[in-house]
């Protein structure tokens, strides 16, 4: 085994890296800033260009739904960010393991990939393991996954929803649904230009879903925002209230519940039990979305446990599984699982 060791959560809107030894030591948002062939910024740099670049200058992220759309940029970026944290490159001292979270619910090519960028980049590399996301979104929530006790984990991301069902150290059943943090955006986005005449950016929608977003109707409240008129076409402010949010956002909310509904419909009777003594767990850094516990209650009647540090509940379960000898099957070689 390789003396340096990092857990990879390739996520659509952040990469999130973990250093055995060490804790997270990068947590950036996954995007790159390409002129011509050139990279010229990456992470929360490349992010500070996005909409603001010029036509030149492409900014985009490589991880779309889940998995990797975008193979040659992901691998470049992912061999600067290792670099930056003190990784081995292919001419440095010694390798480097791997181990990385994919989503349960995508094909085989899908999941290889996420191997094959590692095994074929830049980098000097000992073994790779892949560990399914909701295994590690258990551990790092602090659920001891090796127990008969059964589990439901629902991780709300950027671009996709996962809803699990764990027992055992393995999956029963899992849905990854394309519903997550952008999609509220881009319906915000949408209602702003429709009821406000407003046309604004992706993080302008972004931050008004943070500070205004709610699962239910509640405390109405307003932010000031600026885009463009759609009408003039001039620079404009205006003030975006809550209940138009939360009648953007909606529906949303009720896919997500209703995944959450069809996977407990299949759940096998003894795990339904389980489920209703300890609840469902919530992760993914949409689950900082205001009262979405209470929805969430009042839909499915169970107890709803929003993980703290929500974002970050995968990679933190990488760490965990790196550094702790007896979780060390919970990870898995690719090539055991290709040809099984
Ligand atoms: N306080 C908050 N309220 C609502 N949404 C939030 C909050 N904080 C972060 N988010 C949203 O969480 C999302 C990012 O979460 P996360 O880091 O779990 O996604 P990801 O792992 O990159 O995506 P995916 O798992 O879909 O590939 C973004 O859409 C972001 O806007
Ligand atoms: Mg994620």
């Amino acid at each position: 085994m390789a003396s340096k060791a990092f857990g990879i959560d390739f996520g659509t809107s952040t990469i999130k890296i973990y250093k055995k030894g060490q804790g997270i030591v990068l947590d950036e948002r996954n995007i790159v800033a390409i002129s011509g062939k050139n990279i010229i910024a990456t992470g929360n740099d490349a992010f500070d260009m996005y909409e603001k670049a010029p036509a030149n200058i492409n900014v985009s992220y490589p991880v779309k739904n889940g998995v990797i759309a975008d193979v040659a940029n992901m691998m470049e970026l992912l061999t600067h960010f290792i670099g930056r944290i003190g990784g081995a490159k292919r001419f440095g001292s010694s390798a480097a393991d791997y181990i990385v979270a994919t989503p349960t619910d995508i094909t085989e090519v899908e999941r290889r990939a996420f191997y094959d960028l590692i095994a074929s980049s830049n980098l000097k590399v000992g073994r790779i393991k892949i560990v399914e996301k909701p295994i590690a979104d258990a551990v790092g929530a602090g659920l001891d996954v090796m127990t008969a006790r059964g589990v439901m984990i629902v991780d709300i991301g950027a671009d996709t929803t996962e809803v699990s069902i764990l027992s055992l150290g393995g999956i029963v059943l899992s849905k990854l649904i394309p519903v997550g943090g952008n999609r509220l955006d881009e319906a915000i986005k949408n209602m702003v230009k429709r009821k406000y005449n407003l046309y604004i950016g992706d993080k302008t929608a972004e931050n008004i879903k943070k500070k205004l977003a709610s699962a239910i109707t509640s405390v109405e409240a307003s932010v000031k925002v600026y885009g463009r008129d759609v009408v003039s076409g001039l620079p404009t402010e205006m003030e975006v209230n809550s209940n138009d949010v939360f009648e953007a956002i909606a529906e949303y909310m009720y896919s997500i519940i209703d995944a959450i509904k069809i996977i407990l419909e299949r759940t096998p009777p003894e795990i339904s039990s389980d489920i209703i003594d300890s609840g469902i767990y919530i992760t993914g850094g949409s689950a900082g979305i205001f009262a979405l516990d209470e929805l969430m209650r009042k839909e499915t009647d169970l107890k709803i446990n929003i993980c703290p540090d929500p974002a970050n509940t995968v990679v933190n379960g990488l760490g965990q599984i790196l550094e702790n000898p007896q979780l060390a099957t919970l990870a898995d070689t690719i090539r055991s699982k290709a040809l099984s």
